[in-house]
């Protein structure tokens, strides 16, 4: 089969803030998923940078490929991440992973939450700013402090710094301000959880979802006083794959009925959020041991380095699956779906 890989690659350009381009995805990732689906496809690599809108497209006539593996972050705002795979809708051609109103729900932590809650799984208690005038004390005196404020549509930690959690009304509109002034978004606020925290990569669709083994964050490798949160500084300044930070602990030492409780509660997101052929749910304790969703990525980062803290190939490769086999499942997964035979 041919397969379009559909991709942003990260600028190489030294000059631009890290920040702005942290979902993309570098040559060597790039190179490693194609390399992956070249075992078995014909593959033409499609950057779908924003300012090629009309190559992409002709380029996806002139290769007409039999199926895409989508990559691509997008770019620019709440549709991102909705983006390249609306165009695929536009175009008819078949793609790997979640849909466009997946993928733009997903993205918006509010909503995410809102269907999770819909749905009658549990995640933190929260409230969405939009404009500094929004912010009263009342409405916030049902939360408990500490709290902490993240950007709405943003992913990687960005904007989830140290100084994301705070202790007091005060210091909470001073953060809700800066936020909303730096990131150009609404902000979402909530009850800080401060148990243990995993994360469960999802591979399959309807009753055939596998949970990956389980990730736990090692809160206490990190530097001694700062916050236990997985944040901006843990992901992209203390770790370093010259000198990674143990992180991760893969499997998670667990009894086996948080184990199950995990996975299951993590296929239920999946499904509430109608995710498709991939997906990876982050969940943390509260104070009393209850299971809570964080956040779910229905498009997880996969970096092929094992140097690189990456949950998604850590998981596979636990569960014996190796990073070209993962993303080769990730695309038969995808074919099934389509009814498509399966030829690896
Ligand atoms: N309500 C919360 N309670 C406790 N910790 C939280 C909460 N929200 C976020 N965190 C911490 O901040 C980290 C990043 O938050 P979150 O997963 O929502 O952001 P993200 O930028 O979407 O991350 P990702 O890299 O997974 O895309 C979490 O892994 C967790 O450590
Ligand atoms: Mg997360």
């Amino acid at each position: 089969m041919k397969i379009a890989l559909m991709v942003n690659q990260k600028p190489n350009d030294a000059s631009i803030s890290h920040e702005d381009f942290l979902e993309w995805d570098s040559m060597q990732t790039i190179s490693a998923v194609s390399n992956a689906l070249e075992e078995f496809h014909e593959v033409a690599v499609i950057d779908c940078h924003p300012e090629k809108l009309p190559e992409v497209i002709e380029k996806l006539r002139s290769e007409k490929p039999d199926f895409c593996f989508n990559m691509a972050e997008g770019f620019n705002g709440a549709s991102r991440e909705a983006q390249v795979p609306a165009i695929l809708d536009w175009l008819a051609i078949p793609y790997t992973g979640s849909g466009v109103a997946t993928l733009a729900i997903t993205l918006d932590k509010a909503k995410t939450k809102e269907v999770l809650s819909y749905h009658g799984l549990a995640t933190p208690s929260f409230v969405v700013i939009a404009n500094i005038g929004d912010l009263n004390a009342q409405a916030l005196d049902k939360f408990s402090y500490p709290l902490i404020i993240k950007p709405l549509l943003e992913g990687s930690s960005k904007g989830i710094s140290e100084k994301s959690v705070v202790d007091s009304y005060d210091e909470l509109v001073k953060v809700v301000e800066k936020h909303l002034i730096t990131y150009s978004q609404s902000v979402i606020v909530e009850t800080l959880l401060q148990g243990r925290e995993f994360t469960v990569g999802l591979i399959g669709n309807g009753s055939s979802i596998e949970a990956l083994p389980i990730v736990e964050v090692l809160f206490d490798k990190l530097p001694a006083k700062s916050r236990r949160i997985y944040s901006y500084e843990a992901k992209w300044v203390w770790d370093d794959p010259s000198n990674p930070l143990e992180i991760f602990q893969c499997p998670a030492i667990i009894p086996d009925d948080l184990k199950a409780e995990l996975s299951n509660v993590s296929i239920q997101a999946f499904k509430a959020l109608d995710c498709k052929d991939w997906a990876r749910v982050d969940l943390r304790l509260d104070n009393e041991g209850n299971v809570n969703i964080l956040e779910v990525n229905a498009l997880p980062g996969v970096l092929p380095d094992p140097n690189e803290n990456s949950c998604f190939p850590k998981a596979a490769f636990m569960a014996g699956i190796s990073f070209k086999r993962m993303i080769n499942r990730v695309l038969d997964e995808a074919f099934k779906r389509y009814n498509y035979y399966i030829c690896n």
